[in-house]
């Protein structure tokens, strides 16, 4: 057994494998398409720094650069830049975490939306650590709804690692530290941030559609770490396929289940996301009130069981018939949990050295500013500079491009009356040639995730998305 500080210590330093799992899912048939509306906290221009970063971090190598980061590593290179930003206080940021209402025990709770990872994890009254302002769930009936370590049809003793928090000495079963009676759950996310918690099974709705997925799993969080806390909402809703939820017990994610009980007409959800909030549509399409113009369908790169909703790269250009960084980039994860566009630290170097090729040609002072530096630094920019900017396009399969404008990926700030604009992109150690299309991007394209026949379909999206 570990206490809680060495266990901590323990997952900052220390790679463990993750047992696999099979594949999953039926397709309900019954049911409309539902819409759920999407609030959106925003950020201060301080917080951008440690702008989330909610893709789902396999703690075992699995033949994915991004999967096998050091998760200290991470953590600390995102603490330390976020104790570095100058404070902007009182400036919001057309940015944020997006989040949807769900109802547990007859109570609400926010949770971030994110199809980066897949497991559906809350805070709840028992968890010592968790900030009250940032909601929690009283569980009345804690022993009903709790998964036991002994349940071997979940919490299987194959699955028993250090994620668990501790394994029962006789029978191997995977216990939560904090709750050894119950499942042990522990989510680790690419920001370096991760919570403790315990398996539970139980109704969970949404009271914006009026569904109720009964039998439902979701982790009930007893310790989140610091990064855990910054969203400022309760919990997250893991939106990514079934694979990505072993941690290390692999319970059935929301959706998944909400398909299996025919609650949605199809296996398919879109996302609209806008400076003002946004919209989950549950079940199928996105229709012409969320986007301008016909979907782009790139296929999701086939892997046995699905993990995430990455696609593959042909090219990634800087500029008008300019660099070809294709040598660093060949992937992408569609991940609302990500604020920003977020790259490994080679390929964002080699973003930024073309577009200052392309802004310096014109030999600006802009092309020495501190922007560029360490992303995002916000700086005020002239028209000319502004202009100079160049498109980013991506290529994916079949030729499908995408254009990521000036528009796109800066983000617009306004500090006492000055217009600073500061660079979406980050560079994240460990990311590899794999790139995250967070919510810098997903504000401009509607999103549809078809997991019927796997595949994504963006369009650009009508502005405020019908709000
Ligand atoms: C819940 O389960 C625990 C562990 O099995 C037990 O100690 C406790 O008494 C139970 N509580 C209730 C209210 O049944
Ligand atoms: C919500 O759904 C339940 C069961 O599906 C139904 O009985 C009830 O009338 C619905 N309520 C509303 C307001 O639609
Ligand atoms: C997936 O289905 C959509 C329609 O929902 C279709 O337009 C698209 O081409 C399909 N993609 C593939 C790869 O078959
Ligand atoms: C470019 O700008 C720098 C500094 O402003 C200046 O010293 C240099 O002469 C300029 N080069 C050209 C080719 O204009
Ligand atoms: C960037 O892309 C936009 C929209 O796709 C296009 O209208 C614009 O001309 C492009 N800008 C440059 C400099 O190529």
């Amino acid at each position: 057994m570990y206490n809680v500080r060495e266990f901590i210590y323990f997952l900052l330093v220390v790679i463990v494998a993750v047992g696999a799992m099979g594949p999953a899912s039926s397709v309900g048939s019954a049911g409309e398409l539902r819409t759920i509306p999407l609030s959106k906290r925003r950020l201060q221009v301080a917080e951008l720094r440690s702008a989330a970063n909610r893709y789902y971090r396999h703690a075992g190598g699995d033949g994915h650069r991004h999967r096998e980061t050091s998760t200290g590593q991470v953590s600390l290179h995102t603490l330390a830049r976020a104790v570095v930003e100058e404070p902007l206080q009182g400036d919001l940021l057309p940015l944020g975490e997006y989040y949807a209402v769900l109802g547990v025990d007859g109570q609400v709770i926010d949770v971030q939306i994110d199809t980066g990872s897949s497991n559906l994890a809350f805070a709840v009254s028992r968890c010592a650590d968790c900030p009250p302002s940032d909601g929690i769930i009283h569980l009345s009936h804690w022993n009903e709804t709790s998964v036991p370590c002994s349940d071997q049809s979940i919490c299987l003793p194959a699955t028993c690692s250090g994620l668990c928090g501790g394994c029962s000495y006789e029978t191997q079963a995977c216990c939560s530290f904090l709750d050894p009676s119950s499942c042990g759950m522990t989510l680790m996310y690419g920001d370096g941030s991760f919570v403790l918690g315990a398996l539970h099974r139980g109704k969970v709705s949404l009271p914006a559609v009026n569904i109720t997925v009964q039998r439902a799993f979701f982790t009930a969080i007893l310790y989140d770490s610091s990064t855990f806390e910054r969203p400022k909402v309760g919990g997250i809703w893991g939106l990514a396929y079934e694979a990505a939820a072993c941690s290390p017990s692999c319970p059935t994610p929301l959706f998944d289940s909400m398909v299996k009980q025919g609650l949605v007409p199809r296996n398919v959800f879109s996302i609209c996301l806008s400076d003002k909030g946004g919209a989950l549509i549950l079940g199928g399409e996105a229709d012409s009130r969320y986007r301008l113009g016909p979907y782009s369908w790139i296929p999701i790169i086939s892997q046995s069981p699905p993990v995430y909703y990455e696609v593959s790269i042909k090219d990634f250009e800087v500029g008008v018939g300019g660099s070809s960084l294709s040598a660093y980039i060949d992937s992408a994860i569609f991940d609302s949990g990500t604020t920003l566009l977020a790259m490994g630290d080679t390929a964002f170097t080699a973003v930024i050295s073309s577009m200052k090729r392309a802004v310096c040609a014109g030999n600006s002072s802009f092309c020495h500013s501190r922007f560029w530096s360490e992303a995002p630094a916000c700086t005020a920019l002239s028209s000319s500079a502004l202009a100079s900017l160049p498109n980013m396009t991506i290529t994916f399969k079949n030729d499908v491009k995408m254009v990521l404008d000036p528009d796109t990926y800066l983000i617009k700030v306004e500090v006492g009356g000055e217009l600073l604009y500061c660079l979406g992109v980050e560079g994240i150690p460990g990311l590899g040639s794999t790139i995250v299309l967070g919510d810098v991007v997903l504000r401009r394209y509607t999103t549809v995730f078809n997991r019927e026949n796997s595949s994504i379909g963006f369009a650009p999206s009508v502005p405020g998305c019908g709000h």
